[in-house]
């Protein structure tokens, strides 16, 4: 087991976080993302004379729960999250500005590592989808998780209800749909 990931430990096996297999973000599975942000906070902490645990504490929970927020205050969702998980202040407060210049600055040091490591981790978590393009894989693996991922579930419903409506407008005209 690394370093990294032994100071998540009790984390990588919660639900909230192993939820996260399924749900989709950047269009690669979630938890790969933030697994991503805990290597790079990791390292990046010590360029920063950042806390390393709290950093990877942060990294693995910052994006849960993000479809419920907008671009620039889901973090406040994660800090709220990770604090009751019994998550320390500081953890809560790397989280929540995670997304800056979107949203609040960072007032810490592990706020700042976390910007940094996010903004790496997106563009590698997009370097990696576009490269498994050619494999198909990326989109194999897109389309699984908008089955599992719960916040697409019911555009799928009402785009089957919507495309239901056309079909039937097609067939008998407007007369027996109304
Ligand atoms: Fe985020
Ligand atoms: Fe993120």
């Amino acid at each position: 087991m690394y370093q990294y990931q032994t100071v998540i430990a009790d984390l990588l096996s919660h639900p909230r976080v192993v939820e996260t297999r399924h749900h989709m973000h950047h269009s690669i599975p979630k938890h790969d993302h933030m697994m991503r942000v805990v290597r790079y906070s990791y390292r990046i902490a010590r360029l920063f004379r950042a806390d390393r645990r709290t950093c990877a504490r942060a990294a693995i929970l910052h994006d849960l729960d993000s479809r419920l927020g907008t671009l620039a205050n889901h973090g406040a969702i994660a800090a709220e999250i990770a604090a009751s998980l019994g998550e320390p202040a500081e953890v809560s407060r790397a989280i929540i500005s995670h997304m800056y210049p979107l949203g609040p600055r960072p007032t810490t040091r592990e706020g700042w590592v976390l910007v940094v490591a996010d903004k790496i981790a997106s563009l590698t978590d997009m370097t990696a989808f576009l490269g498994g393009l050619f494999t198909g894989r990326s989109l194999r693996v897109r389309r699984s998780l908008s089955q599992t991922d719960p916040f697409y579930t019911p555009r799928r419903r009402r785009h089957r209800r919507l495309s239901r409506f056309w079909r039937s407008i097609g067939q008998h005209g407007f007369s027996r749909t109304t």
